[in-house]
């Protein structure tokens, strides 16, 4: 990868003022987390919009605000509580951060947010651009961010090559960041290149012609802003298959919480059948449970960052006396207390589809 020449004096202020010219009119300016933009509110929408678009994550914010509006809020409740209100947005390991990083701020900072890079960096689940974007967008420091939309502006805009996850690459990507990043209007600009990357400076379909800065664009006057920012290299993701048992009593559908690590760690899930056991005999011996022989239904996909997971649900009923004991760790669900109960989008899903055959 060729090293990148240093942008003139002259090419960044035009860059900033072109870009922030255009945010006066074109930016968002009425996002929920804007109004009041306090580190707090920063923090969680950052965290939110990690994994998912503005769009889904907005009902998430409110309803999370609503809930936790303030970082004492947010260290007092229980993790079940917390995983509840993120149940849909997926990677759990970030509400769990979240609610870690809480009982920090808590616990050593008095409830209010440290004000430095690396400090920020120290919490749970806070890396250098969510660090950067409460600095600048919660509290009008001077700070850069980076990214996803961020670094294929900056990509295109400086052809750098190959894929960010490569350190050589993240490095000059934050380079040019922090270069173009100005000490006044810090929130701004940086609102500004997450606006352009979300709205104009698209993945599959860049609207070059409305662009602000597409003058200074040197994938642009290339024709080439379809291989910024380069790709991962492809890997084959491995596929693993599961039963989840749907078994259901007069009192609901069993569900079990996992253990607190790990893949879906805390929620709430169903029991998982290993591959070439007989159903009944695994329920009689594992959870002390009569049950009819089950139902396969059909088998579909959810896929994690890293594997493949292929669930093939089986539904049964429960015989006479429904043996366990709802205990903190296994309840029958019922549909009625839904929000207590962070659930596994794909644990979701299927207890939907039953509960939506019984009514
Ligand atoms: N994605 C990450 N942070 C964002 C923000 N503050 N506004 C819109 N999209 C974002």
């Amino acid at each position: 990868m060729p090293a990148a020449s240093e942008p003139s004096a002259q090419r960044i202020r035009r860059f900033r003022q072109n870009l922030l010219d255009w945010f006066a009119h074109s930016g968002r300016h009425d996002l929920p987390w804007q109004h009041p933009a306090t580190p707090y509110r920063v923090w969680v929408s950052e965290v939110m919009l990690q994994q998912t678009q503005v769009a889904v994550v907005i009902p998430y914010f409110q309803r999370f605000m609503q809930r936790f509006p303030d970082v004492e809020a947010l260290a007092e409740a229980d993790q079940d509580t917390v995983l509840a209100h993120w149940s849909g947005l997926g990677y759990y390991a970030r509400a769990r951060n979240l609610h870690a990083a809480a009982g920090v701020l808590r616990d050593q900072y008095d409830c209010q947010f440290p004000q430095s890079l690396e400090t920020l960096q120290a919490l749970p689940g806070i890396g250098r651009s969510t660090a950067g974007a409460i600095l600048s967008l919660g509290c009008g420091f001077p700070a850069a961010i980076l990214d996803g939309n961020v670094k294929r502006v900056l990509a295109r805009q400086f052809a750098v090559e190959g894929w960010p996850g490569r350190s050589a690459v993240l490095r000059q990507l934050w380079q040019l960041a922090e270069s173009h990043t100005p000490e006044h209007d810090c929130a701004a600009f940086n609102q500004a290149m997450m606006d352009l990357g979300a709205t104009l400076c698209l993945r599959r379909n860049p609207q070059c012609e409305a662009c602000p800065v597409a003058d200074g664009c040197e994938a642009r006057s290339a024709g080439t802003q379809h291989a910024y920012p380069g790709r991962k290299p492809a890997r084959r993701l491995p596929v693993r298959s599961t039963r989840m048992l749907l078994l259901e009593s007069e009192a609901g559908i069993l569900l079990q919480r996992r253990p607190p690590a790990g893949l879906w760690g805390g929620l709430w899930s169903l029991p998982e059948c290993p591959a070439g056991t007989d159903p009944v005999d695994w329920c009689r011996e594992q959870l002390g449970l009569e049950v009819e022989l089950p139902a396969p239904g059909q088998t579909f996909r959810h896929t994690f960052s890293h594997f493949h997971l292929d669930i093939e649900p089986l539904h049964a009923s429960v015989h006479g006396d429904h043996g366990i004991m709802e205990c903190a760790e296994s309840v029958w669900y019922n549909g009625a207390a839904r929000d207590a109960h962070g659930l596994a989008a794909p644990v979701q899903r299927l207890l939907e589809q039953v509960l939506a055959a019984n009514r």
